[in-house]
């Protein structure tokens, strides 16, 4: 059997060969994501893309077990990380700790991600310290999206810098093992990856990032509309719908079942 990347492998990637990463939610298209990616994310992304939810504000602990247990099966190789939705993990050290295990637990996933810099720094120690590796995710952190006033790239204003990058040293030195950089302009996204001492994973960021994470749906064309950072490498909307109306037309006309398919 295939030993899954570890937490140390991923860290130990700083400033060497980019970590390749995607979300997945299903065993089906988690098997696929396996052969290519160091680590696979089951994001709480899940929460808009799959169930049609306005944010991720709205994502129930059991639904990242459910999903984190299908990408969990679906693959042998990479490491997989799922996110703590909101709620699941702010209040303190020890409410993040018995929610954090149970994701791990349940699921088998090898690390947990929770969003938040400095102010998380305590928890994630915490968290470390008892055996649950962290991933952080720092810059727009779609969890505070009402407090941001949306979904607002980050460091527009230089003036909103250094915080950022003190965000992500915080976390590093709380032990967190590489830190998500979602949404930050180019250039704060390469000072925070020259600052920061584990490897950082872009998304809206930087090509210098220590590695790029994309929404799977997003870059495979399932959605009418992607943001600019979003490169859509597939094009499975148009198959779906094209596969889903020739189906259609044909049981409309009989051809199928055609006499390939009955017995
Ligand atoms: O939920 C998610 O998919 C994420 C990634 C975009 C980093 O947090
Ligand atoms: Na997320």
């Amino acid at each position: 059997k295939i030993r899954r990347t570890t937490v140390p492998q991923i860290a130990s990637r700083k400033g060497g060969e980019p970590i390749v990463s995607l979300t997945s939610y299903h065993a089906h298209t988690a098997a696929i994501v396996d052969k290519y990616a160091d680590f696979i994310l089951v994001g709480d992304s899940l929460g808009m893309v799959m169930h049609g939810m306005e944010s991720t504000i709205g994502v129930p602990l059991d639904l990242m077990i459910m999903h984190g247990k299908a990408v969990v099966r679906g693959t042998e190789k990479a490491l997989i990380v799922v996110d703590m939705p909101f709620g699941t993990y702010e209040e303190s050290p020890g409410v993040a700790f018995r929610n954090a295990a149970k994701i791990m637990k349940e699921t088998q996933c090898g690390a947990i991600k929770l969003e938040g810099g400095k102010r998380m720094a305590e928890t994630i120690h915490f968290l470390v310290e008892r055996g649950i590796p962290v991933m952080a995710h720092i810059g727009l952190t779609p969890q505070s999206s009402h407090v941001m006033g949306g979904f607002k790239t980050q460091g527009k204003d230089k003036a909103g810098w250094d915080t950022i990058i003190e965000d992500a040293i915080a976390v590093a030195e709380a032990g967190a093992f590489c830190v998500v950089v979602e949404g930050v302009v180019e250039e704060l996204a390469d000072k925070i990856t020259e600052a920061c001492p584990i490897p950082t994973i872009g998304i809206g960021a930087s090509a210098k990032c220590d590695g790029q994470i994309l929404v799977l749906e997003d870059m495979l064309g399932l959605n009418e509309w992607t943001p600019k950072f979003v490169k859509v490498y597939g094009n499975l909307g148009p198959a779906i719908e094209n596969a889903v109306k020739t189906y259609a037309e044909e049981v409309k006309d009989r051809s199928f079942p055609g006499p390939d398919n009955t017995y």
